[in-house]
């Protein structure tokens, strides 16, 4: 079984993606600053299913088998950086989105490598990037029983890491996988976020992505 560790794992981003981990059977580890701020954040999630959630500093929860980086898009970089003698050899999964808010929109911010996993992939030039998880809404994710029934775009340059983050995405409930592609879609899928958010703040929503015409 994979153990999976979340960087910056004590925000809704990260709460969400462990919530549905520990109910698929992985043994997380939510990731803080602050390793009491990371306990207190995982006793107060109730995990459903035969996996479990426990809070820990970014250090520790860098040591699992499997890494997703879930801080702020502007301290991303710095966090991964600090810790990546860890996450050598290992599958890193960014769901960074740089999105910054203009009156009732959030737009695309467009870092100079062209997306935040591009900028985490110069970072970690001894880890392998995928991109998941971007455009899914934090607080359905968390609650089991939102209903939630999303399409996950998958993306990064080598082919075995996607296919192993697309078949740990499947086994989470309410997630279907769908590899997109390369890294060079990855401005693309992190700006479509902004799109996301905005027609959610427009109409007072918390729709998702749900790909039709797809053959699962
Ligand atoms: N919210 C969503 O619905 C959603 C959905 C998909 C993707 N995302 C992406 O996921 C990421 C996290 O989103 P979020 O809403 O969970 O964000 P958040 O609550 O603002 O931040 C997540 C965690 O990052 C840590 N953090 C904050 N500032 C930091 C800093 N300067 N340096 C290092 N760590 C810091 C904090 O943990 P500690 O204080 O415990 O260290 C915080 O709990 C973002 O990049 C976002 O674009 C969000």
């Amino acid at each position: 079984m994979t153990t999976v560790g979340i960087l910056g794992g004590t925000g809704p981003a990260g709460r969400g993606v462990a919530v549905r981990l520990a109910s698929a059977g992985y043994e997380v580890t939510l990731g803080s600053r602050d390793a009491q701020r990371a306990a207190d954040v995982a006793a107060g999630i109730v995990v459903r299913g035969s996996g479990s959630i426990r809070g820990a500093e970014n250090a520790d929860a860098a040591g699992c088998e499997l890494v997703v980086v879930a801080t702020p898009w502007d301290s991303a970089v710095a966090t991964v950086s600090a810790v990546r003698a860890q996450l050598t050899d290992k599958v890193v999964v960014s769901m960074v989105n740089a999105l910054v808010r203009e009156g009732k929109e959030l737009l695309p911010i467009y870092p100079p490598r062209g997306s935040m996993a591009a900028q985490l992939a110069f970072a970690l030039p001894d880890s392998v990037i995928v991109g998941a998880f971007h455009h899914l809404p934090a607080r359905e994710m968390e609650d089991l029983d939102s209903g939630l029934d999303a399409d996950v775009v998958i993306f990064g340059d080598d082919a075995t890491a996607r296919t192993r983050v697309a078949e740990l995405v499947d086994s989470m409930p309410g997630l279907t996988g769908v590899v997109a592609g390369s890294m060079s879609l990855a401005s693309a899928v992190e700006a479509f976020t902004a799109v996301c958010i905005s027609i959610n703040i427009r109409h007072k929503a918390h729709s998702y992505v749900k790909l039709a015409g797809l053959h699962h």
